[in-house]
């Protein structure tokens, strides 16, 4: 099969476009022919590195977690798919596990979901980490109809879903962006935008039940500020001392500080896919790009501040 892989840790220099062992499924997984992925932060911050103490030192290795595409044959033991279903999800490459940026993945089947009807092999791969993570971190700060929520960072892969998902339970939305891009920010449902500058955050008077820090990395005085008390901040950063921080945030300030990952429970799954169903939540595409064309996939999503979602388009053997 063809695939885009890397024979080290690193950038473009480590990763080729070449022809590489077609994997088969084993016991409990499927092999899927992959039509779609989407790049995520976290593929370039594995693909360089960052977490080899989980993802190990196995090479020449495929990276890209989020997935879509058919399923060609089932291993032993699968009982909830069947050739020809289209299934999408996201592959634990953080675990050293491989990863869809080829022609065929094998994968075990409780990283697969059936791809509703409806749903393109683009849309589905855009959604998994992005749109689950901003559906989690909105339930983990307590988003509900009438709540005053910031979205910081909220053109990108996680806050462009925020924003939409935020709009279908009914809060009011403030989104920080760029002053570029502060018109897609509204026509995705943010009642107001603000830049996201230190300035800009000292000037903002007005307070929030709820802040989604899609960027992540807002500091704790704007965070104390903006928050009302018994406010919530979720961010989608891995912080060591959140917990810590967060105990005396709520003790002095009576603010709550928590985490927003990626959770893919079948109820979260679900929530999801019907907003995208009842055409509540679709992915702004940035670019696409073919296999072949990875290196570019790669520089735009780490260098070129994208918008919304980044697609490879895998084309079959
Ligand atoms: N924990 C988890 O499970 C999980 C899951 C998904 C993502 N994440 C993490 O969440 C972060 C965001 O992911 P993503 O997919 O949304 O990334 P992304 O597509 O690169 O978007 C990042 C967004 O942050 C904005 N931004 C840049 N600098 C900023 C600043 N100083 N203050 C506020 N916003 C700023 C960018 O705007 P401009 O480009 O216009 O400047 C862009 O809209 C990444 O670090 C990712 O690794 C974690």
């Amino acid at each position: 099969m063809k695939a885009y892989y890397s024979t080290a840790y690193g950038g473009p220099e480590v990763s080729q476009y070449g022809d590489y062992p077609d994997p088969a499924a084993g016991d409990g997984q499927l092999l899927v022919e992959v039509k779609a992925v989407s790049i995520n932060p976290v593929d370039y911050k594995v693909k360089r590195g960052i977490a080899k103490f989980m993802s190990g030192s196995r090479f020449p290795r495929i990276f890209g977690s989020d997935y879509a595409g058919v399923v060609k044959s089932a291993g032993k033991g699968v009982t909830q798919f069947k050739q020809g279903d289209r299934v999408y999800g996201a592959t634990p490459v953080i675990w050293g596990k491989p990863g869809a940026l080829a022609q065929l993945l094998a994968i075990d089947q409780k990283f697969a979901r059936a791809i509703p009807e409806g749903i393109s092999f683009e849309v589905a791969a855009s959604l998994p980490i992005a749109a689950l993570t901003a559906l989690n971190g909105l339930r983990r700060c307590g988003v509900t109809e009438g709540k005053d929520v910031l979205i910081n960072g909220s053109t990108g892969g996680v806050g462009h879903f925020a924003i939409q998902i935020a709009r279908a339970k009914g809060a009011h939305i403030t989104a920080t962006c760029r002053q570029v891009n502060a018109e897609l920010a509204r026509k995705l449902g943010a009642d107001e935008t603000m830049g996201y500058s230190k300035d800009d955050f000292a000037k903002r008077e007005k307070k929030f039940d709820a802040i989604l820090d899609a960027y992540g990395k807002m500091n704790l005085g704007d965070i104390c500020r903006l928050l009302k008390r018994g406010g919530i901040y979720a961010t989608t950063q891995i912080k060591p001392f959140l917990f810590f921080s967060s105990f005396y945030v709520n003790l002095f300030y009576g603010k709550k500080l928590t985490s927003s990952n990626m959770r893919s429970r079948p109820e979260d799954m679900d929530e999801m896919e019907k907003l995208v169903i009842d055409r509540k939540l679709y992915p702004i595409i940035e670019n696409y790009f073919t296999l072949d064309h990875s290196d570019e996939a790669f520089e735009l999503a780490e260098n070129g501040k994208p918008r919304g979602k980044i697609i490879i388009r895998v084309l079959s053997a």
